[in-house]
């Protein structure tokens, strides 16, 4: 039976200057969902990539003294690095400066021509570079833009509109009627904010710089960037002039995001597939900001922390566990390097990084030649085995609803039985007594077959994590009979560890940090 597909995308960021932790966020978090589907069987496809054109590029490239094609080739270069530094494990990367978009772009184009959805008018009304969106006088904070607080600039020019008011009717029942857009709070803010008032027809050319996609049947015009933009996860697939991926993977199954561009997502980017009947994706999720000193990290605010000497410093994995496990995926997160160090000592360092220690310690003491086969059954077991095979099926309930924080807090709930069931057994005090020789074999079996579980349900989130566990504790990755010790099914049965000759030596997974040395250590980085 073919597998089914899962189609997960990250918005296209701009290249406008080196990313930062925010960006890794919903990266990272559209990773682990697309780790976690395709250790469920699905066949994945995982988009990212970067939105190189606009004013917004256009002016960067032209302050760094450089074209814009050469401005943003560096950036994109940067971009790549990093993902590669994060375990990120994305299918395609798409760049709208890639020849096959651009030529993409401008078919789509002439198609809404065609159709008679888009038509020649004159634009009059303000923009905000940085966001790259228009607004009107009455959408303005304090004579701001409403979204970054930044400038707006009086625009007047000739533009081709996309009709836009046309669609109000069956995007309010789209965000009305189904779960479309989630959090629901999301949809509730888009239906008040834009539908009820009602939507206006979207200017989308613009005539006053050069750098975007050239429309065929009007060459000054080009593309308005989000326009080109939202379109990047049909092209990605081929559209519109190769089909099969189109038909394979279309539609999406979920664009992540945060939340300042889920207006883009929920409100014109479904209107633009209505206006070429293409189904729309099945949900966008605006997830909450990562917040500096309580406000947005941004590259125009100057705030960013750097997630290159962050994963430098403290790996990889711990990056990634702070960002899933910090708050739940729809809220803010106030982002400071002492929630982060108090996180990695507690949860890493402290409740996984010593139980696996430890376990793997007693072994290697009390059982040199590998652990026997006698068993002997105690009072405690029942209780761990029990929440060791209930964990699986509730991390997938949760990552299906993209609740990272509670998958990770059920997990470490997990961690935290196993470590008591340390304290309950007291495995030194048997390790006194070769009578209870069956009984010691019996608890560290459990303690290692329980950790077997725990590595695998971890892999989604932390991807280096589970092979450093499985060389502690001597977990091969499949079993003498050739089952696979590392999938997900592997997860949801006990008593599969099989007792290796002695397991070996290893250093701790995660060391525990000194906080005040780490604070002064980060200064040195500070933007
Ligand atoms: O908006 N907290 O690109 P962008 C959480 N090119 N997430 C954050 C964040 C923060 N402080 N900062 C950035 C664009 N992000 C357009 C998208 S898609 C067709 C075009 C993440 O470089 C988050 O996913 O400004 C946010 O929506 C995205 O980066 C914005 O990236
Ligand atoms: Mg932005």
């Amino acid at each position: 039976m073919a597998k089914p597909k899962f189609y997960v995308t990250t918005p296209i960021y701009y290249p406008s200057g080196k990313l930062h932790i925010g960006h890794s966020y919903t990266t990272v978090a559209a990773d682990a969902l697309a780790r976690y589907k395709r250790m469920r069987g699905f066949d994945v496809m995982f988009l990212t990539g970067t939105d190189e054109h606009g004013q917004k590029i256009e002016r960067r490239a032209e302050e760094a003294g450089k074209t814009p094609q050469e401005f943003v080739d560096y950036i994109v270069g940067t971009i790549k690095d990093l993902w590669k530094l994060m375990d990120i494990s994305y299918d395609r990367f798409i760049r709208t400066t890639d020849e096959e978009h651009v030529r993409s772009i401008a078919e789509i184009f002439t198609k809404l021509y065609e159709r008679d959805e888009i038509y020649k008018s004159e634009y009059e009304g303000l923009y905000c570079t940085p966001c790259e969106s228009f607004w009107l006088e009455s959408q303005l904070v304090e004579g701001k833009c409403p979204d970054c607080g930044g400038e707006v600039e009086l625009t007047q020019e000739e533009s081709y509109f996309f009709r836009l008011s046309k669609y109000n009717d069956r995007l309010l029942e789209l965000l009305e009627t189904t779960d479309f857009l989630e959090p629901k709070s999301r949809a509730r803010e888009m239906i008040n904010n834009f539908l009820k008032p009602g939507l206006e027809d979207l200017a989308v050319s613009r005539t006053s710089f050069d750098w975007g996609v050239h429309l065929p049947f009007d060459d000054k015009h080009v593309a308005y960037v989000w326009v080109d933009a939202l379109f990047n996860y049909l092209t990605a697939l081929g559209y519109p002039s190769k089909q099969e991926d189109v038909e394979h993977y279309w539609p999406a199954d979920i664009h992540l995001m945060a939340k300042e561009i889920v207006r883009f997502h929920s409100l014109i980017w479904p209107a633009l597939l209505m206006a070429l009947d293409m189904p729309l994706p099945k949900k966008v999720f605006g997830h909450g900001w990562l917040l500096f000193g309580g406000d947005k990290m941004s590259k125009s605010k100057g705030n960013v922390v750097d997630p290159v000497v962050l994963c430098n410093r403290y790996g990889v994995d711990a990056i990634r566990y702070f960002l899933l496990r910090e708050v739940p995926f729809g809220s803010d997160c106030n982002f400071s390097t002492e929630a982060l160090i108090t996180r990695i000592n507690s949860d890493l360092a402290n409740d996984l990084g010593n139980l696996v220690s430890r376990t793997a310690a007693m072994i290697r003491k009390y059982f040199p030649q590998g652990l026997p086969d006698e068993r002997e059954t105690g009072s405690p077991d029942s209780e761990l085995r029990q929440q060791a095979l209930e964990l699986a099926p509730k991390v997938a309930v949760d990552l299906d609803e993209l609740q990272y924080s509670k998958a990770l807090t059920e997990i470490w709930a997990l961690v935290s039985r196993t470590n008591k069931y340390i304290d309950e057994t007291m495995p030194w005090i048997l390790a006194k007594d070769p009578a209870v020789r069956a009984r010691l074999a019996t608890v560290l079996y459990n303690l290692a077959d329980v950790q077997r579980i725990i590595a695998v349900l971890i892999e989604p989130f932390m991807p280096n994590t589970p092979g450093r566990i499985r060389t502690a504790l001597g977990i091969p990755e499949q079993n003498a009979a050739g089952r696979s010790l590392t999938d997900w099914a592997s997860a949801t049965e006990l008593d599969l560890y099989c007792a290796p000759e002695g397991v070996p030596q290893s250093e701790p997974l995660f060391p525990r940090l000194d906080l005040d040395k780490e604070l002064e250590a980060l200064e040195q980085f500070a933007e």
